[in-house]
């Protein structure tokens, strides 16, 4: 069965089309290598022993993307992860975040509908939920208006999706709203490869524990938590990964309840910054640099998921922790940067 996995170079993509080739999906890669690279390829054949299909694609080319689909009409799947998410940049550049995030949505959704099977997966965010009224959070927490671009990009491509399936009955589709993506594959072979200075917590952290960084700064320590810092749900890659297998196949199978699901993609566990820092200390034997710093603009206290209907009804669950996702990460540090 043929899947086309869209930024399937990416952070969450490859290690996705790691355990769909690990399921025996046959998978076909559109990547326009605007945050990837080639090398990723590599790390998932030597993990997996099979070549994906690769083809450097770039979804705002409108023909192209048609043109893909009458060479591929057997794809029996779609799982779209090709969308750009950095918060301030979405801020500085709006429009290139609708096209990029937007349009592409778009074309996609059209092309779908003339393959015979139309199953779409869709790469959604907890951000869609702001700062949730009550914790955990689940599925019925109201939609918030989003805090930037990106977050909005989020709501409404989930709302084109929605509305595509009421119209074209035979569109079934799921939207998987992750938590917090750490880690790296066990086996160092993929991980998360940022560009320039992380944004996000772990890059900054294990950059620090390896010294490209000199301190990793704590956004705010006065937060109504327990230890005055933020609190998320870090959830490990691998297990974020197997979920999306599980919610395709439900889509394969006929399992689904309605042509458009969504879902929370935690672990239920919540953690603090300086938690996530204690566990990179815990599992490379460093102590890290840091200091508490100002506020980051923007952030919320505290989010983390009640994955009571991911467990219920797609039938998964997360098997790794914070130590294991951190663990990786670390190992993936010092790979690449030892190469
Ligand atoms: C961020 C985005 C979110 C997006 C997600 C994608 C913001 C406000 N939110 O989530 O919309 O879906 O990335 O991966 O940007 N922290 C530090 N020091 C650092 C970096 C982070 O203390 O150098 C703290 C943050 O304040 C936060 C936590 O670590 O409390 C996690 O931050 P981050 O990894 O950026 O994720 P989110 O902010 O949850």
């Amino acid at each position: 069965m043929k899947i086309l996995v869209t930024g399937g170079l990416g952070f969450i993509g490859s290690h996705t089309v790691v355990e769909l080739q690990n399921e025996g999906f046959e998978v076909v890669i559109i990547d326009n290598l605007s945050n990837s690279s080639m090398e990723v390829l590599d790390g998932i054949t030597a993990i997996t022993n099979k070549k994906p299909h690769f083809e450097k694609l770039d979804l705002r080319m409108k023909s192209d993307v048609q043109d893909f689909f009458k060479r591929h009409d057997d794809i029996v799947g779609v799982i779209h992860f090709a969308a750009s998410k950095a918060v301030g940049e979405s801020v500085a550049e709006p429009l290139m975040y609708y096209e990029n995030n937007i349009s592409t949505l778009v074309y996609l959704l059209q092309e779908l509908r003339g393959l015979n099977k139309k199953n779409f997966i869709f790469s959604s965010s907890c951000t869609v939920y702001g700062q949730a009224d009550e914790l955990p959070i689940t599925e019925n927490a109201p939609v918030k208006p989003a805090e930037s671009p990106y977050g909005n990009t989020k709501q409404i491509g989930e709302e084109i999706i929605r509305d595509a399936c009421r119209v074209n009955g035979d569109i079934k589709a799921i939207a998987l709203r992750y938590f917090n993506p750490i880690g790296a594959h066990s086996s160092t072979e993929i991980g998360e490869l940022p560009i320039g200075v992380p944004q996000n917590l772990v890059p900054f952290i294990t950059q620090t524990g390896i010294g490209m960084r000199e301190q990793l700064s704590v956004f705010g320590g006065d937060y109504q938590t327990f230890d005055g810092t933020c609190v998320r749900d870090y959830i490990h890659v691998v297990d974020l990964a197997k979920a999306h297998v599980v919610a395709l196949q439900r889509l394969l199978d006929g399992k689904n309840d309605s042509n458009y699901e969504f879902f929370n993609l935690g672990t239920g566990t919540g953690s603090t910054v300086l938690e996530a820092v204690q566990s990179f200390e815990r599992v490379s034997g460093k102590s890290l640099n840091y200091k508490i710093v100002d506020r980051r603009e923007g952030d919320i206290t505290a989010a983390y998921a009640d994955t009571s209907k991911a467990n219920s009804v797609l039938g998964w669950q997360t098997t790794l922790t914070l130590d294991d996702a951190m663990d990786s990460a670390w190992k993936w540090e010092q790979k690449i940067r030892t190469k």
